[in-house]
């Protein structure tokens, strides 16, 4: 492939604690096996002779109960990929519920990054819901195509919890589920592939999203690193590893029934030990090792493992099991393929017992040491076992056969021994990284359209990066240089209740931005054009250097109000504007507003509370009907449908890149709903005092400004209170 041709890759995986050595797997909920996967993917992509480079983008964490590995900026992981850290929210090390606050800065941050590194992504693929978050909105912005990658999801896991009989408002509490699953359902609407790593996946999991759209997605099972996971027919020695748990078995040298999971309920460790500790025949011809993370102190754990470390040590009590079964504190990632290989040696079996198990990298990286497999009969073990041949499926639920299965495996030799031999031929078929990244890469070539939209920053400090065609270029205004060109930064305020609506205030703040010329002045408006143009005039406002109108599905550089037309392009993407109105016609309560509101790609109605279903339940609606689109609640009465990369707080930064202002070099004024998304993220930004009650939930965000004073007046504060 032609240098120029080559990839560029941004990953994007949020949470848990990523390194490129010594991954701390099972240390928390946080660190599974989604943080293995995202830095063998960014490895053996890079090495791919049509992959330039590969970033992947985590999230930086400087804590001292953590290693300071997490809180170095850039870590190469070869000279063609990093792990870049960015900062986003505290410092410290945050479980992966409570980080949806911070994921506008990340986004943003990962933006800024974007225009300093000199290159455009060719894609961004993000993993998990929360890397989702960010990357439909970065896609979206550079214009992008976007991967994703679930892992797990929110309405199959909210599911299983309210199955098992957990109260929804305590796990709503907990995990957040409705901005998880919102973000879930944007990033599916957005996405221009979906990675699974099993059909189960594709089938049960994603059918329960409102955007489901089987197309667009692609079952790509992850590859075991070779490397470290290879079979060793006769070991010289026994590994490390050996000696702890010889402190637990009366015969170490019995065959082992080995489980590795992570200590929570799911896995299901508990029944196992159950019908290991209720078979006497079973506990004489195998000892049972169980390995479920690292621990110090049991009671200072989270409730979840210790629930299920009390429940493991009363059993071995219960079923006087000391001396047969194995639970060491702690092992290193390098323990790992030395316990598959010792229990291959003697011949003994993986068990993954989990109630559920979405795809099971243990499976394949047993199978990769030549160690036969008994797992659970769900999705991920499904596929693998169907794929390799190499051992049995049972029912979780039902001990009998799980018992079943176990005595199986030790029956019969030479079943053993070709379950063993087909686990590694199957391996190499299916489940090398060699086959992903083939497969992987054939995918995304045929969406390496470049990116439509290029960005022009003729003279800003950060070094200008793309390429530009001369039609991107930003509008040549006659003969005059363009004012956005020599700014430093600029006040962009929303007009209605925000800007005007006091006098007084309006004149003291034009006074106040005409004593610096370097400071520019933009409005973001749900007006559109000629209304804006019209209020403007009446309240002696001058006009603006750039004006965001139609809730930012319009941008227009002033003073000659020159259109940006590649915005228009930018935002058209999935927006079907037909359709919309179709649908919501049958909306009883919500009717449209009059024609001038309504523009190309924005449609405006006015709902009636009484008699209008949710709003949520309106765009859940729209969703079901595969309309991915953006709607925006404002004043408690006005929707807005806009497409999904149109906001006003798009537009912004839309704006910004385009003409290389840092986002943190703009001051944002706003009163209502359609100003949030400008309000979040990198912007300094201002609430003024007589803001509608939706906004108040930004209120403990500490980065956004809450003024006393009302309309003008209280931008006048912000730009007292940032020095702006
Ligand atoms: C402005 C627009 C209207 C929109 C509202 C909220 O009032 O004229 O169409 O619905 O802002 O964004
Ligand atoms: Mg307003």
């Amino acid at each position: 492939m032609a240098d120029s041709k080559r990839l560029y890759i941004v990953l994007i995986s949020v949470h848990g604690l990523i390194r490129g050595q010594n991954l701390e797997l099972g240390r928390d909920a946080d660190t599974g096996g989604q943080t293995k996967y995202v830095v063998e993917l960014a490895q053996v992509l890079s090495q791919h002779p049509d992959v330039e480079r590969v970033d992947l983008f985590t999230r930086l964490v400087n804590d001292h109960k953590v290693s300071p590995d997490y809180a170095e900026p850039v870590e190469m992981l070869n000279d063609r990929a990093r792990i870049i850290r960015i900062n986003c929210g505290p410092r410290r090390y945050l479980r992966k519920e409570v980080l949806w606050p911070y994921l506008d800065v990340f986004a943003d941050e990962l933006l800024r990054h974007v225009r300093q590194s000199g290159r455009m992504p060719d894609v961004i693929h993000s993993h998990y819901a929360d890397a989702g978050y960010v990357g439909c909105r970065v896609a979206g912005w550079l214009g992008v195509p976007l991967i994703h990658t679930g892992h797990s999801l929110g309405r199959v896991k909210r599911q299983r919890m309210l199955d098992n009989g957990s109260k929804p408002e305590a796990i709503e509490e907990q995990y957040h589920f409705k901005t998880r699953i919102e973000a879930e359902e944007t990033t599916l609407a957005s996405a221009a592939v979906v990675i699974a790593s099993t059909h189960q996946e594709v089938d049960d999991q994603y059918r329960v999203y409102d955007n489901y759209s089987p197309h667009r997605m692609a079952v790509i099972p992850p590859g075991v690193d070779t490397k470290r996971f290879y079979p060793i027919k006769i070991l010289d020695q026994p590994p490390p590893i050996f000696q702890d748990l010889s402190r637990f078995l009366n015969q170490p040298y019995k065959p082992f029934i080995l489980c590795l999971s992570r200590p929570v309920p799911r896995k299901n460790v508990s029944a196992l030990v159950k019908v290991y500790g209720e078979d006497r025949e079973l506990q004489e011809r195998a000892n049972l090792v169980l390995i479920l993370g690292n621990r110090t102190d049991i009671s200072k754990m989270e409730a979840s493992p210790r629930q299920v470390f009390g429940e493991l040590f009363s059993l071995i009590d219960r079923y006087d099991l000391y001396g047969r079964v194995a639970y060491p504190k702690a092992h290193s990632s390098d323990d790992v393929p030395d316990l598959y290989r010792l229990a291959a040696q003697q011949q003994g079996i993986f068990i993954n017992p989990a109630l559920t198990e979405p795809f099971g990298l243990t499976l394949i990286e047993a199978a990769a040491c030549g160690l036969p497999v008994l797992a659970t009969a769900d999705g991920g073990p499904r596929d693998i076992l169907g794929n390799c041949d190499n051992g049995l499926l049972f029912d979780p639920l039902d001990p009998k056969d799980i018992r079943r299965a176990l005595h199986a495996a030790f029956a019969d030799q030479v079943q053993w021994q070709t379950w063993a031999a087909n686990g590694l031929k199957g391996i190499e078929t299916h489940y090398s990284w060699k086959s992903h990244v083939e497969n992987y890469l054939a995918k995304i070539e045929t969406l390496a359209q470049k990116s439509v939209i290029s960005i022009l920053s003729p003279r800003r400090t950060e070094p200008e990066i793309w390429a530009t065609p001369a039609s991107a270029a930003p509008p040549s205004v006659s003969t005059s240089r363009n004012r956005l060109l020599d700014l430093d930064r600029l006040l962009i305020s929303d007009i209605d209740n925000t800007l005007i609506g006091d006098k007084d205030a309006l004149i003291a703040l034009m006074e106040e931005i005409a004593k610096h010329p370097g400071m520019g002045f933009g409005v973001a408006t749900g007006r559109h054009i000629e209304s804006t143009l019209m209020v403007l005039e009446e309240w002696g406002v001058p006009l603006p250097d750039v004006l965001i109108t139609s809730v930012g599905s319009e941008i227009h550089y002033g003073p000659q109000l020159v259109p940006d037309t590649s915005w228009q392009q930018h935002i058209n993407y999935r927006w079907q504007p037909q359709r919309v109105q179709q649908v919501m016609n049958n909306m009883a309560g919500i009717v449209l507003q009059p024609k001038v509101n309504q523009r190309r790609h924005k449609i405006s109605y006015i709902v009636d509370p009484a008699a209008a279903p949710e709003i949520d339940q309106v765009l859940r609606y729209l969703r079901q009907q595969k309309l991915q689109v953006r709607g925006i609640f404002s004043h408690e009465q006005f929707l807005d449908i806009l497409p999904l990369r149109a906001s006003k707080g798009d537009a912004l930064r839309y704006f910004a890149l385009k003409w290389g202002y840092p986002l943190k070099k703009l001051l944002v004024a706003g009163d209502s709903g359609n100003d949030e998304q400008m309000l979040t993220g990198n912007t300094l930004a201002v609430v003024v005092g007589n803001h509608s009650p939706e906004l108040e939930k930004l209120r403990d965000r500490s980065d956004i400004y809450f003024a006393d004073g009302h309309y003008s007046w209280g931008i006048l504060e912000a730009l007292r209170h940032y020095n702006f």
